[in-house]
This record gives structure tokens, C-alpha cells and sequence, in this order.
């Protein structure tokens, strides 16, 4: 079952270098990359260009990763209609699906069709959603994506509000009582690392701080570092 990568790090914060800023001609060498710099996770971001204003991977990029890298694959689904798509990116080799709370198709019922497929189930929250709106999910769920900027493109900058968001979101797992990843997305560097993990981030996802670094295994090392010394 795919999920069962999925392995808290005991203790220490996952990182998700997230593949929309590397080199796609040398795709191979960017992730060789960051699997020797310890990466944990790779986060494939899929967009629609209707949900957001891009477009970007589909099902064939996870598959043509799935075998051929030990990092779970984390897919954020930032389309309109997931629930016609989550099928495909199962058998693409998925291991994380998460779709965003805002996107039209009916929230639990694409949650469960996840993980009838055996992946772990994720739901995003955009920046100006409220952590609240969580709540009634939290019994279905694997994993919360916060999103740190306005999802759409790589290389935005941390937006002030997320520690709050963070915190907000930590509070609905807290409630729940169930072991929940609280991962965050957007803007993150080392920098804002530490601020991501101080709010009670357990997984941080990097795309241009670590891709478009000239030295992308120091820069990976570099987040985790940050967002351990807190
Ligand atoms: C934004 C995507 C992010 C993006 C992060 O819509 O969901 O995963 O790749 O890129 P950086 O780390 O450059 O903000
Ligand atoms: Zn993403």
C-alpha cells in the first residue's frame, strides 16, 4: 500500500522539495539531488489552469517517477473537479493525494474516494480560507496542505498571515485527537522556515528555494537546519 511510506520522522520536520522549479530536461539529476541532500517527500504540483491560473504535471510525470525514486510521491491537486482525476494518479503510483477544500467537486466524498484507493487523503486550504473549515473532514483525513502564498506558481513570497494559518490549523488537529500531517507550501526558504515550524509545521514543501539555488543539496540542508533549530 502506497501510504505506508508515509512515516512521521520522529520528530524531525519532513521536507518536500516541489518539482515545478526544477530543471525538467534534467529532471533526473535534480531529484538524485535532493534524495542525497535527505529529502523526505516529492511534491508534484498539478494544476488545471481553471482552479488556478497554470497549468503544469499530470498523471504521466508520477508515473514515469514512480519505481524509480524511494521519496513518497506527494501530489497537490490544485484543479476544479479532482474527484475525476484522484483514480488516475493512484495507479500513477501517488502515495499522497490532496485536493484543495475550495475546488468544486464534493470535499468527502472525493476524500473517500482517495483512500479507497489506498493513498493517504489531503485537503488544502488557500490563505484566506479559515482553519475552521476543516473540522468536519478531520475523521477522513491524513494530511492538511496550508497554503503560504496564493497557490498558481513557484517563487512567491511567505505571506505574513500564515504563522497564524498554521497555528489555526494546528489547533483543528489538536482537537481532533487524530495524527494528522500539518504540511505548509509557498514562499518557504530558510528563512521562513523557522517561522513555518515554530507555528507547528511538520512538513514544509520548497520549490525555488532549493531548485533554483545554485547549490541545491546545502539549500535543502539549510531549510531542514532552520526549521530544526527553533
Ligand atoms: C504553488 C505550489 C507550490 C510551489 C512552491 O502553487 O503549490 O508547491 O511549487 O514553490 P515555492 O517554494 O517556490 O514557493
Ligand atoms: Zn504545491
Amino acid at each position: 500500500m502506497p501510504s505506508s511510506k508515509m512515516v512521521p520522522a520522529n520528530g524531525k520536520i519532513s521536507i518536500a522539495p516541489s518539482l515545478l522549479s526544477a530543471d525538467l530536461f534534467d529532471l533526473k539529476q535534480d531529484i538524485r539531488r535532493v534524495e542525497e541532500a535527505g529529502a523526505d517527500w516529492l511534491h508534484v504540483d498539478v494544476m488545471d489552469g481553471n482552479f488556478v491560473p497554470n497549468l503544469s504535471f499530470g498523471p504521466a510525470l508520477v508515473a514515469s517517477l514512480n519505481g524509480r525514486t524511494k521519496l513518497p510521491l506527494d501530489v497537490h491537486l490544485m484543479v476544479q473537479e479532482p474527484a475525476r482525476f484522484v483514480e488516475s494518479f493512484a495507479k500513477a503510483g501517488a502515495d499522497v493525494i490532496t485536493i484543495h477544500l475550495e475546488a468544486r467537486d464534493n470535499v468527502r466524498a472525493t476524500l473517500e474516494k482517495i483512500k479507497a484507493l489506498g493513498v493517504f487523503a489531503g485537503v488544502s486550504i488557500k490563505p484566506d480560507t479559515k482553519p475552521q473549515a476543516l473540522a468536519p473532514y478531520m475523521d477522513l483525513l491524513d494530511l492538511i496542505l496550508v497554503m503560504s502564498v496564493y497557490p498558481g506558481f513557484g517563487g512567491q513570497a511567505f505571506l505574513p498571515g500564515s504563522p497564524e494559518q498554521i497555528q489555526g490549523v494546528r489547533e483543528v488537529i489538536r482537537q481532533s485527537g487524530r495524527p494528522v500531517w500539518l504540511e505548509v507550501d509557498g514562499g518557504i526558504n530558510k528563512d521562513t522556515a523557522a517561522l513555518a515550524a515554530r507555528a507547528g509545521a511538520d512538513a514544509l514543501v520548497a520549490g525555488s528555494a532549493i531548485f533554483k539555488a545554485a547549490d541545491p543539496v546545502l539549500a535543502l540542508k539549510q531549510i531542514r537546519q532552520a526549521a530544526s533549530d527553533i
